[in-house]
This record gives C-alpha cells, structure tokens and sequence, in this order.
C-alpha cells in the first residue's frame, strides 16, 4: 500500500499554482449530465474523485476526452442506467447525478451512498428537495429510486444549509417546468460556479452565492465552454504548510475573496498574508498566537480546513480550540495526531489543542482525504520521520501534494 514519507523540511519557499476546484468540477461534471450539446471543462484537477465521476459518466455511455487539463463530455450516446454500489461508495458526490438524471429522463435509480469516516452524512435534504419539486421516491435493497413524468417548480427550505443538496435541487430544477426557489441554500463558492456553468448552458439560476437561490426551470440546456474555479481548501491547505514550517510562500490562481475565513484565521494566529501581482504571499515573520475557531457552512471557517487547522494548532504556544459543528464525528485525525506527540482532548463536538514544542515523527494512517493533509503538515513539523499510509484517501483530493511540495523544499517522498 502506498505512503508517504515526510521529514522535517524547514521553511517551505517559492511558488505553487492552485488545481481547479475538486468540489466544483464533481457537482459541474453531474450537471453535464443536463446538456444535449459537447461540454468543454477546463483547468480540471487530475484527482481521484474525477477519475471516478469519470467512471459514472462512462458508466451511462458517455465519451470522454481529455487533453492535458481540458476534458471534452459528449452526451449524445447517453443511456441512463442504475448506478452501481461499487461507484457511488467509492464517491459520495456520486449522488449528485440524481437531480440531473430524474429532471432529463424522468427516472433515476442509484445505490444508497451509506456512511463514511466524517459521519453517517444522510441524504434526507436531498431527497426532501426532489419530492418538493414532484419526485416519487422509493427505497429498497440498498438503493433509490425517484420517477416523474415532469418536476414542477416549487418552494423548498433546506433546514441546514447543504452543499450536495443545493446541487442536487439546483439541477433537478433547472429543465422543470416553472419557478423553483430554493431558501436556506448553501453559499459556497462552489455552488455560484455550478450556477454560472448551467447559465452557460443556457440555464437561469439567480441568486447562486446567497441563501436564497430562484431556478426558472428551461426546456433545454446546450453545449458550452467553462473553467473550474480554484481550489480554496487546496491553497488553504499550502497557507497552513507555509505558516507550520514558518516558510514565506506564493499561491497563484487563487481567489483571495474565497479564502477569507482561512485568511482571517491565520491573521489572527500572526501569519502574514498579502496580496500581490500574481495571487497571495503567506509567510510568518514573527511569534504566533493560539486561536480558537468552529467551522460553519460558508461565509464560516471551512470544515474541509479543520484538520489541517488543528496540526498548525498543535504547534502554537498554548491552548487552542476547534469547535466543529457541519459534521458530527470528524475527529479521526485526532488520535493520529496524538501518535506524533500532539496534546488534544475531545470534549463533545470540541477539541482542546495544548500546543507543543516538538512534534515526533511516527507511524500514522489518513483516515480521510483533509486528515491526511493534516498528517503531513504535522509530519513537516515533527522531528524524524513520518510515515503517512493510506495515502489514496489524500490522492482523492490533491493532484500529485508531494511533488508540489517538494518545489517549496519539503522532504517527502511517495513509497508505493
Ligand atoms: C460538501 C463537500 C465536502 C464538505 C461539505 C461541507 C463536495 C463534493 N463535498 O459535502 O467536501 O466537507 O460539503 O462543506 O462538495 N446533511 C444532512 N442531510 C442531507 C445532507 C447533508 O443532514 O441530506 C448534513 C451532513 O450530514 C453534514 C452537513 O449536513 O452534517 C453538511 O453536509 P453537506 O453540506 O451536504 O456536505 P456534502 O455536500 O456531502
């Protein structure tokens, strides 16, 4: 089995380009699915996560093409078919073809994503969404079915902001018949870049980026050319690996307005960060301080930041505190951590961090795609060496992290 090994690297300098977002490009690849025309996606993260949507799209006869960063999605053969167990558990996003699937076919069969490392994520505000706008849903032997003979309109109030959710009813709703208005709705950056793609297609969402989201459904959506926007929880992740090994780093194409709540953050534990002509600085000039966060759906601090948050945390003089409330059991790292000499108790839905002098290189596992980032983080802190294994959960996500962090000088090296 793959893994990394990671030693204390010293200040982490130079520059490093951000991929497209991996939480844009899985929700845009599902709307795809919408179109009767030739999709043309550009600056698409070579990750994991899109290998398998890729798979999905296959799966329902659909050509794909690739050069370099670009990928080509031609719908015309398209023949919708249930969605197997062995796609979607790989990829809960998976579920995100339902809305796009049961609005251009008018039935759709998928497996249950079931539960994951980060909590049991049910999918009941999805659903919830669907049969509001006239979807008839069953469940049996491990899988849902939704049929309609038309989706009409209606007004649907999500009770937790979701992302996936959002999505989902974002473009079921875009070929009903008539207004849909979505109340509640999630305010990530990811949700205004799904919007703008479906408007490109010739779709009307309004509102993408506030809690109130207005689809006026259209008989068809055709080709179009779009770029992913990037990758806030990727740059993210290289401000914490700058700040950790108090390097002086910059990140290009990135969207500082995106990045607010990491920024702030960070300001406030006394990380520099300043905008310059190509993108941002983050470097660390002087002592820092211990911070006291909870993550919260956007314009809050990012729960996909949390565990990389916590190994800066780990290091800071004195106590911090996390608060997480999006997912309820996403503290896997928190034992791996302590395997490197980390200080953290769990108090319910909190962690309390006693920062440390020294963190010690040890053996530890990722438990899930952002805990393993968090891993190697520590890993570029610790003395001696880490080894990170079940590194595929932090392939999911990052397109190739140790060759990127090994231009900034981070000692790491993948074993397979
Ligand atoms: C998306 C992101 C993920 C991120 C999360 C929260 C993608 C592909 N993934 O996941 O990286 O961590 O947003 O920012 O974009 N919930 C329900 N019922 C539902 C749906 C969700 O109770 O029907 C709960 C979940 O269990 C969780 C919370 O809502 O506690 C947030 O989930 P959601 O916003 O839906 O996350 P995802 O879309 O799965």
């Amino acid at each position: 089995m793959a893994s990394f090994l990671v030693t204390n690297s010293g200040p982490l300098k130079g520059k490093v380009t951000i991929n497209g977002a991996k939480n844009s490009v899985l929700p845009i690849m599902a709307a795809s699915l919408l179109s009767d025309g030739i999709i043309t996606l550009e600056d698409v993260p070579l990750l994991e996560d899109v290998n398998v949507m890729c798979r999905l799209l296959e799966h329902f006869g659909i050509c794909l093409k690739w050069d370099n960063k670009t990928l080509y999605i031609d719908n015309s053969q398209i023949k919708p078919k249930p969605a197997p167990y062995e796609l979607v558990r790989k990829m809960r996003a998976s579920f995100l073809i339902m809305g796009p699937i049961l609005t251009r076919f008018g039935n759709v069969k998928i497996s249950l994503p079931g539960g994951c490392a980060i909590g049991t994520r049910p999918i009941d505000l999805h659903l919830k969404g669907l049969a509001a706008i006239g979807a008839d849903i069953t469940l049996g032997h491990g899988y849902i079915e939704a049929r309609a003979q038309r989706l009409v309109g209606s007004r649907i109030y999500l009770d937790f902001p979701s992302v996936g959710a959002t999505e989902n009813i974002i473009m079921a709703a875009a070929l009903a018949d008539g207004l849909t208005i979505i109340e509640n709705a999630a305010e990530e950056p990811e949700i205004i870049d799904l919007a703008n793609f479906i408007n490109a297609m010739g779709g009307r969402v309004r509102g993408a980026g506030t809690d109130t989201i207005k689809i006026e459904g259209v008989g068809r959506l055709s080709g179009c050319t779009h770029t992913i926007i990037p990758d806030r929880i990727e740059a993210g992740t290289f401000m914490v690996a700058a700040a950790i090994t108090g390097g002086d780093i910059i990140l290009t194409n990135v969207i500082s307005d995106h990045l607010r709540p990491v920024e702030a953050k960070l300001k406030e534990a006394g990380i520099q960060i300043e905008s310059v002509e190509e993108g941002i600085r983050v470097y660390k000039n002087g002592p820092l301080n211990t911070l006291d966060l909870k993550t919260l759906p956007y314009p809050g601090f990012p729960t996909d930041m949390q565990a990389q948050m916590m190994a800066l945390m780990c290091t800071l003089p004195g106590t911090s505190m996390i608060t997480e409330t999006v997912f309820e059991n996403r503290y896997m790292h928190v034992s791996e951590l302590k395997r490197l000499g980390a200080k953290i108790k769990i108090e319910g839905r909190s962690a309390i961090i006693e920062g440390v002098d020294r963190l010690q290189g040890a053996q530890v596992k990722s438990t899930d795609l952002r805990a393993g980032a968090a891993l190697l983080l520590a890993g570029m802190f610790a003395d001696g060496t880490t080894e990170v294994s079940d590194i595929h959960h932090i392939d999911r996500g990052y397109e190739r992290i140790d060759e990127k962090l090994r231009s900034l000088g981070a000692n790491i090296k993948r074993l397979n």
